[in-house]
């Protein structure tokens, strides 16, 4: 079918889950439910009718929001059909922890190996996962209503509560700052064209399944024969109109629970720097790629989130490894300078070295996140932090993505670019707040930071240790609401 030629269809806004345009930063009070399908029967019926907030703007917010998400797992225990399961994402299907090779790509080793997970590994799986988003003041009480509803449907695998950090993860820097924007006006031609500028717009299609992507295409979801939706529940597919689409309106959501050494991170800055604070911020800073206080190393002075890396080549100003620059590079479909076809076909021929580290990190457009995370643990000061205090209590980031396409987006940041010890050729780097410094599978190591300078080599940080490990993951559905009725009613057996 030609995608080209098709008028666009408007969002279905009270069919897509809220979580998707909004951040519910108003709601402070947010915990995560993750959850074990003990009844079938018990759990529909609660699927079936609980209230999820949708996606449509209103100018009184409720003042408590709920999300609903699915693993493959949860769906098989709810009686999906195999066959509509494996209609989904092949790492969806698959689960986050169940192949040692995943595990690698995404640096899932040593005590952050699933064996050593909280939760998300073997029998530790979730089915459900329940988001409760609230007002100040508002989460225990209709927690406390919501849990008593789980009785009988539903045991509690774990709860993952969160802080209100006042925008700020563990480590001291604000967080949640840039993110693309969706095309939610459907404004963006669909097309597969190059586009060699650095733009913040994204097609829907890359974080909501059933609508064209960045490639002018529909990703693979499960579309149903109509025999299958016999009461017409779903919407049906734009690029197939005889099918039910179940994907519509829906999207991938990656969940990991990463523990933040706060100590380790400033204990071992401040020692490298042998107790001077403001270098210890300083390079902290360089390995972010912002101030603590959110500022763009580069164009500080844009402060948000319209800038590009374009006059700093050579990460002088912000370290071509720190964390934002590899998780978003900011670069067009060709790197800076490549305009003229002349110029194109000597970089895809490889003849200009100057420019093939840029070209390692060409086209950021494919590979944009939608970030929803909250931190977890008492909030530090940082002050305190700087002058050696750590927290009591585990703290760390209760990290939330939200992607059409797991394997392309999500697994692709985290391993070429996270992980990547050829990220834009740099010598044994991986990401400073990241990486898991294992040495890459030639053996090259993984654990330094370089910090360019204009008049002499590198500032370069070497045996970094691990400041962030993985306590569980999962990947999960959330799908649009009309879906959701779908996979909780009989319809699908
Ligand atoms: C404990 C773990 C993490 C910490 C402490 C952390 C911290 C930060 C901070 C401070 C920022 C800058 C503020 C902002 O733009 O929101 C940021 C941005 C970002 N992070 Fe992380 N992050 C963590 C994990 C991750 C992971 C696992 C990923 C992806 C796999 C990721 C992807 C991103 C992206 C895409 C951005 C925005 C970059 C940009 O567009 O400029 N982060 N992170």
């Amino acid at each position: 079918m030609n995608t080209l030629s098709m008028r666009p269809r408007a969002v279905e806004l009270d069919d897509v889950q809220g979580l998707l345009r909004f951040g519910y930063k108003r709601h402070t009070e947010a915990c995560f439910l993750l959850l074990k399908v003990e009844d079938a029967d018990a759990a529909r019926a609660f699927l079936s009718q609980v209230s999820v907030a949708d996606a449509q703007f209103s100018d009184s917010p409720p003042v408590t929001v709920l999300q609903v998400a699915l693993s493959s797992a949860g769906m098989t225990a709810l009686g999906v059909p195999g066959q509509v399961v494996a209609g989904f994402a092949e790492e969806f299907v698959a689960g986050m922890a169940t192949d040692e090779d995943r595990s690698r790509r995404l640096g899932d080793q040593g005590n952050s190996h699933p064996s050593h997970w909280e939760w998300g590994s073997g029998v530790g799986v979730p089915d459900v996962l329940l988001m409760l988003y609230a007002m100040p003041g508002h989460l225990d009480v209709w927690r406390a209503e919501l849990e008593a509803q789980l009785d009988g449907g539903f045991s509690l695998l774990a709860v993952l509560d969160s802080t209100d950090s006042g925008g700020r993860e563990p480590f001291g820097f604000r967080d949640g700052l840039s993110q693309p924007e969706l095309d939610w006006e459907r404004r963006r031609p669909v097309e597969d064209r190059d586009r060699l500028h650095y733009d913040n717009l994204s097609c829907l299609g890359e974080f909501l399944l059933g609508y064209p992507n960045e490639y002018g295409l529909y990703t693979d979801r499960p579309l149903l024969e109509p025999d299958r939706d016999p009461n017409g529940l779903l919407l049906r597919a734009e690029d197939w109109p005889e099918r039910a689409d179940l994907g519509r309106n829906g999207s991938y959501l990656v969940l990991r629970q990463l523990h933040q050494d706060i100590g380790g991170f400033w204990g071992w800055l401040l020692g490298r720097a042998d107790g001077d604070r403001d270098l210890a911020l300083r390079w902290a800073e360089s390995m972010v790629g912002r101030s603590v206080d959110g500022k763009p190393l580069v164009h500080a002075e844009a402060c948000g989130n319209d800038f590009t890396y374009d006059e700093d080549p050579q990460g002088q100003v912000c370290p071509i490894g720190a964390h934002i620059r590899r998780a978003n590079p900011r670069n067009g479909d060709y790197p800076p300078g490549t305009r003229g076809l002349l110029t194109r076909l000597r970089r895809f021929l490889g003849f200009d070295a100057q420019a093939r580290p840029l070209d390692l990190i060409a086209s950021t457009r494919f590979h944009r996140l939608l970030r929803r995370g909250r931190s977890y643990g008492e909030p530090q000061s940082l002050d305190g932090m700087l002058a050696g205090e750590a927290p009591q209590t585990p703290a760390g980031l209760h990290f939330v993505c939200l992607a059409a396409n797991i394997g392309r987006q999500f697994e692709f940041v985290q391993n070429a670019w996270i992980n990547g010890t050829r990220f834009a050729g740099l010598p044994g780097e991986a990401d400073p707040l990241l990486g898991d410094r294992q040495p890459g599978s030639d053996g090259t190591p993984s654990d330094c930071f370089s910090l360019p300078r204009p008049d002499g080599p590198a500032e370069r940080l070497c045996a970094l240790p691990r400041f962030v490990e993985v306590k569980g993951g999962a990947y999960f559905f959330l799908p649009g609401i009309r879906a959701l009725r779908y996979l909780a009613g009989s319809s699908t057996r």
